[in-house]
């Protein structure tokens, strides 16, 4: 396994929509070991996720993990989750604020609207299929992850432009109200 480097906001590469992957490729040892790849990077990263297209992979393939995840103390649990060929679906009209960072977009987070509920239908790395609904704060993680597939980024969702910050700017003025709102939501919907 190998830590791959993570391109930065600026590389066309992230720009240009991932291909599905035939399922008769999905065993092969090249896509697996791609696969060994994309979880290692992430954790390295300490990223919530990972898209094939951040990496400059063509394929249409992402890593979604939430574990004590210092970058986002305050996101609910998501075991380790591979996403292949994934689409999603909008549950509701209903949007929350979510308050995005990516490891493609270094020391910048913004505030996106994202679906409070969706069906996400997908294989995993074993080729099965995944067809679930996700609810609540994890909803708006997906989302982020299955935009990168379509070469977008969350700065094109932000809305008011005023509501960018760094890292640190985040932490001191906005954490706290974000904070509330994801408990309010995460005792909602549990996730
Ligand atoms: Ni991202």
């Amino acid at each position: 396994m190998s830590v791959l480097d993570i391109v930065n906001i600026g590389d066309p590469f992230l720009r240009i929509p991932a291909r599905d992957l035939r399922e008769e490729d999905i065993p092969t040892p090249i896509i697996q070991g791609f696969i060994d790849d994309l979880i290692e990077t992430m954790r390295h990263a300490r990223g919530a996720g990972l898209a094939a297209t951040q990496v400059r992979s063509p394929h249409r393939i992402c890593a979604i993990e939430v574990a004590d995840n210092p970058r986002y103390p305050y996101k609910p649990p998501i075991p380790l989750t591979i996403l292949i060929n994934p689409t999603i679906e909008a549950l509701t009209e209903e949007r929350f604020d979510n308050y995005e960072g990516c490891l493609s977009v270094p020391n910048l987070r913004g505030v996106v609207p994202r679906a409070v509920g969706i069906r996400l239908r997908a294989l995993d790395r074993a080729g099965a299929p995944i067809d679930r609904e996700v609810w609540g704060l994890s909803a708006g993680t997906y989302q982020h992850e299955c935009d990168h597939l379509d070469g977008t980024l969350f700065v094109d969702r932000v809305i008011d432009t005023k509501s960018l910050c760094t890292w640190s700017t985040f932490e001191q003025y906005h954490r706290s109200a974000f904070v509330d709102r994801v408990e309010a939501l995460t005792s909602r919907f549990g996730s």
